[in-house]
């Protein structure tokens, strides 16, 4: 777990701090606080301190080498909210209090989420401010889109912690996947018998989901190719919408070139209606549905690979798992497969095994899916790159 150092500034926005705090804390990070003078007239210190369990700082008090001791102490110093007067500030090398001084002479990552009026955060000045800094390498989070609180539309509004988090965990790894490009579907597939009924199965896409965040977290730009899902879409990852298997095998066709790697997590049905009634079926006595194969997308790929990487997964009963898994990677042409048993699907914890083309077989095994996607992500990496 790392030591995060928090500058918080003055935006109304700031109350949020304090639930990135917890959030923080009970993933188990170490927290110190630092905040501008100006924002203690919206949250003491005090609050910080009680939040963090640490000392909180506004000024130097009794150590005059706290601008230098406290970023040489972090593994991340992270400002959330960041105002627009600390972002321009930062921006020109202007260290006029603590937390501006810290940042100055902080040496590694610097990662900032701004908050503030449209116009504010719109301003040429700003904007120009906001590029040099990512030009720097600053990791500035995006403000939101929506109704802010000075009744005004547009962008200013602070990331949610949610999205914060996930930056928190990716500035916290290292990119051996820069340059890459990772491509995994995710979800279930819905097969239409008439206007309103259809044939799907039970995957949520967590796992899918949980894949494309810590593809991110270790450097991919990644894309998603999402059927039905009920889990919670990743932050910062680009999900294109589908909702049959033909759709899904059309979407994969198109964007296959694009990948460096391909994930095929979807639950894509093997068979859909061989016609689709329009409007709404009647009630009778019998009803005799006629099903057609949907095209095999994995084993296309497999067909036609070229130089990409393409990662399978296998849902089989317990079993047989290694031995069908096995022969799915064969057939199939594949680099590596994940084989769940039955019960990983629509589950939180998750099971299962990483196998790989020359051989080597991995168990995975954690209490959530996430922590089983970072598992099989650095196992990829190391196994395949
Ligand atoms: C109620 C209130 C809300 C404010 N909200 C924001 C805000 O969301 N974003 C921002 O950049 N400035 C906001 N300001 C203005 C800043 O507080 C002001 O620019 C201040 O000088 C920033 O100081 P600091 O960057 O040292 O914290 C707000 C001011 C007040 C009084």
């Amino acid at each position: 777990m790392a030591k995060i150092l928090l500058g918080v500034s003055s935006s109304i926005a700031i109350y949020k701090a304090c639930e990135l705090v917890r959030e923080l804390k009970k993933t188990g990070h170490e927290v110190k606080v630092v905040l501008s003078p100006f924002s203690e007239r919206f949250v003491s210190k005090l609050t910080f301190q009680a939040l963090s369990g640490s000392k909180a700082y506004v000024e130097w008090e009794d150590d005059p080498l706290l601008h230098i001791n406290l970023p040489r102490w972090s593994d991340l110093f992270l400002i959330a909210p960041c105002s627009i007067n600390t972002l321009s500030k930062i921006t020109l090398g202007i260290g006029d209090n603590l937390l501006t001084t810290c940042a100055l002479s902080h040496k590694g990552t610097l990662m900032l989420a701004p908050a503030g009026n449209v116009e504010m955060y719109k301003n040429p000045a700003v904007q120009r401010n906001i590029k040099e800094l990512k030009d720097r390498g600053v990791i500035v989070i995006e403000p939101e889109e929506g109704k802010l609180l000075c009744e005004e539309e547009g962008q200013g509004r602070l990331a949610s912690v949610e999205r914060i988090l996930d930056w928190v965990d990716y500035a916290l790894r290292p990119k051996p996947l820069e340059g890459k490009r990772v491509l995994i579907t995710v979800g279930a597939t819905r097969e239409f018998i008439d206007g309103v009924r259809f044939i799907s199965n039970l995957s949520s896409g967590l796992l899918g989901y949980s894949l494309a965040r810590a593809f991110r977290w270790y450097g991919a730009q990644v894309k998603v190719i999402a059927g039905f899902t009920t889990a919670k879409e990743p932050p910062e990852v680009e999900i294109i919408r589908v909702v049959s298997g033909m759709e899904m095998y059309q979407k994969v066709m198109e964007l296959k070139d694009w990948a460096h790697i391909v994930v095929m997590n979807a639950a894509v049905a093997d068979y859909r209606p061989s016609e689709t009634y329009i409007g709404k079926l009647k009630k009778q006595e019998k009803l005799t549905l006629e099903l057609v194969k949907n095209p095999d997308i994995l084993q296309e790929l497999g067909n036609s690979k070229e130089k990409r990487l393409l990662i399978g997964f296998a849902l089989e009963e317990e079993k047989d798992l290694l031995k069908n898994a096995v022969e799915k990677l064969q057939r199939k042409n594949l680099d590596a497969i994940v084989a769940n048993p039955l019960q990983a699907m629509g589950s939180q914890e998750y099971y299962g095994k990483l196998i790989f083309k020359h051989g080597e077989v991995f168990e995975i095994r954690a209490e959530d899916k996430l922590k089983s996607a970072e598992a099989i992500v650095k196992l990829l990496i190391k196994k395949l790159l």
